[in-house]
This record gives structure tokens, C-alpha cells and sequence, in this order.
């Protein structure tokens, strides 16, 4: 994993590292060993073909995961002491990634505001902001269609609704939001400039971009450039490779148990990187600082004074 996406196939090869065997068992067998690398790798180099394989990985994860009613695909967040965040019993088993929305969209106000979540996944975090901080309307959208059918049979909200769609072409009107919202996704998008150009477009002035996801350190300028090179106004960052990691160490059993139950065993060396269980390579890259998690929170210039804005 790391400089082509979220999920690298072939994560030390990605960073000039060597293989081991152990970091090769999700490869089909009989695959060439002398070529299985560079091939993968190549790959996922190319961003269209980068998007192909997240279009079709993540409606493979929803077919295998919905019968178990896996609502949330983020490596989780928590701090300490606990943020004890005060949860339904239905909410409860979810707490390390709803407390990853929670402190990215606390960011700024939402109460009676027109919400759009880009990458919503299973809609987990969709149906608990809508449910706890009254928005006026939220909207999820995601390139996964199987992942969007699920999000619409699971969580029935009033002023919650789900569209397909892509990050890099959203299908609304310029200012149609107050504020954008996107969870640990980023990294899939072929082109994160247009994306951010997107979020420009549909936010309204004063609107307010809130945002978490991660890069490998070869990737940090890149990313930095892109964001500064934005048209929103940064408000605040924070690195919270610290807070991610202990939301991994919360989910890693029932990580292992979902991995064991899903998929086939060559995959698991993949699930684990996946799902950022504790020894994997991301969970190991969150410790010693080779991945840089933050959580962001910036504005749409371009409301004057009187009207209160930024
Ligand atoms: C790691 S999951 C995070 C999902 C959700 N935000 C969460 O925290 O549970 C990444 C999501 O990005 C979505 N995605 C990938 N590429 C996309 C694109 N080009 N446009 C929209 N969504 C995309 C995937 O389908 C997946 O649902």
C-alpha cells in the first residue's frame, strides 16, 4: 500500500522496501513470482486503472460484509482519557469509527444545515451526524452503487438520502452545500486536485470543508501542495496518528473475526492491511511515523463581514 492509494497490493514494494513471504499471502497462486511486483504495482500507478480496481474492490467488500451489517470502512478514532461519547446500544459496537466522524464534523456547526458527504461508504456515518447533529438535509454519495442500494435499505432517515456518484464530477449546482464531509477516501481518488476543485464549486461561501485521510510519507508534499493550492481557506489541521491507532487497537478483534468469516485466505494478508489491524503494516506505519493520519477543517472564502462569515 501506500503512494498509488489507500491499499497498496504490494505494500513494501510501493515503499522500495523487499517482500516477505508473509506480505505475499493474499497472491493468487501460480502468479509469477518475478513478475506479480512490478505488474501490480504498475498498475496501480495508473490512476484510471487505480479507480477501476476501487470500483471493483469496495462493491466486492459490500457483498461479502452487508449480511453482517458492517456499517463503517474507517480505521476509527479515539483519545485519551476516552471521549465517551454518550451512544445508543446500536451505536455501541460502532464506537471507534463513529467517534472518527464525530470529531472530524464537530469541526464546525451543522445544526440545520445542507450537508454532502463525499465517500459514504455504508453510511454508518451518514445515519449517526443526521440522527445527532439535526442538519437540515444530508446527503451521502459514493462511487460504490452496491454500497449506495445498502445505504438506502439500512438507514431510512428523514432528510437522509444516498446518490451515486464520483468525487471528481459531483452532480449538483455550484453553492448548493454548507459544508462537505469526507471520511478516509481520498486516497482512492485518481485526481485529489479535482476533487478539491469540486468541493469549491458545491460549497457556498462561508462553508466548510471537514476532512481526515492519511498518506504515506512520499506522498506528504504532493498532498500539502494540493491543499494549499485549493481555493478554501485552511481554519485548522491535526495529526492524529495517535488517536487512529488506538481506534484500530479498539476494532482489531472484530477485524480479525470479519476477515476469518469473509474472505478467501489469500486475501487475509490484505484484509488485515485493509482493515488496519494491530501488527499490520498501516497500524505499524500510524506508530513509527511513516503515514501521516490528520483531520482538517477549512472554509469557503467569500462572505463578507455582515453576513457573519470567516
Ligand atoms: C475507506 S472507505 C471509507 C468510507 C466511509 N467514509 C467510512 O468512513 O466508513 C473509502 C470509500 O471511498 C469510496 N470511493 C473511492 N473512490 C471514489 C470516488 N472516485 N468517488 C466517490 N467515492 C469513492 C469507496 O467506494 C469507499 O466507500
Amino acid at each position: 500500500m501506500n503512494q498509488h492509494g489507500r491499499l497498496c497490493l504490494l505494500p513494501n514494494f510501493c515503499k522500495g522496501g523487499t517482500h516477505s513471504g508473509a506480505e505475499q499471502d493474499w497472491l493468487p497462486p501460480g502468479f509469477p513470482r518475478s513478475w506479480r511486483v512490478p505488474v501490480i504495482d504498475y498498475l496501480f500507478s495508473v490512476a484510471p486503472v487505480r479507480k477501476a480496481i476501487w470500483r471493483l474492490w469496495y462493491p466486492f467488500l459490500t457483498r461479502r460484509l452487508r449480511g453482517d451489517g458492517v456499517l463503517f470502512l474507517n480505521y476509527a478514532f479515539e483519545e485519551v482519557p476516552p471521549m465517551n461519547l454518550p451512544l445508543t446500544s446500536g451505536d455501541e459496537p460502532n464506537r471507534a469509527c463513529i467517534q472518527l466522524y464525530h470529531h472530524v464534523a464537530t469541526q464546525a456547526p451543522l445544526a440545520g444545515k445542507n450537508i454532502l458527504e463525499v465517500s459514504c461508504g455504508h453510511g454508518g456515518g451518514a445515519s449517526y451526524l443526521t440522527r445527532t447533529l439535526q442538519p437540515k438535509s444530508y446527503t451521502g454519495l459514493d462511487l460504490n452503487p452496491t454500497g449506495i442500494s445498502f445505504c438506502r435499505e439500512r438507514h431510512k432517515l428523514s432528510g437522509l438520502e444516498f446518490v451515486h456518484g464520483d468525487a471528481g464530477n459531483l452532480p449538483f449546482g455550484p453553492e448548493r452545500f454548507d459544508a462537505v464531509i469526507n471520511v478516509e477516501a481520498s486516497h482512492c481518488y485518481p485526481d485529489f486536485p479535482r476533487f478539491l476543485g469540486e468541493v469549491a464549486r458545491v460549497l457556498r461561501p462561508g462553508g466548510h470543508f471537514l476532512y481526515a485521510d492519511f498518506r504515506f510519507r512520499e506522498r506528504w508534499d504532493e498532498w500539502d501542495a494540493a491543499l494549499a493550492a485549493a481555493p478554501l481557506k485552511l481554519q485548522h489541521t491535526r495529526n492524529i496518528n495517535a488517536e487512529v491507532r488506538r481506534g484500530m487497537e479498539q476494532n482489531s478483534a472484530r477485524s480479525e473475526a470479519l476477515i476469518a468469516r469473509h474472505l478467501p485466505k489469500f486475501l487475509h494478508g490484505l484484509g488485515r492491511d485493509f482493515a488496519g489491524t494491530r501488527g499490520s503494516r498501516i497500524y505499524n506505519a500510524l506508530a513509527d511515523g511513516e503515514l501521516s493520519y490528520r483531520s482538517y477543517c477549512f472554509v469557503k472564502p467569500g462572505v463578507n463581514a455582515a453576513a457573519g462569515a470567516p
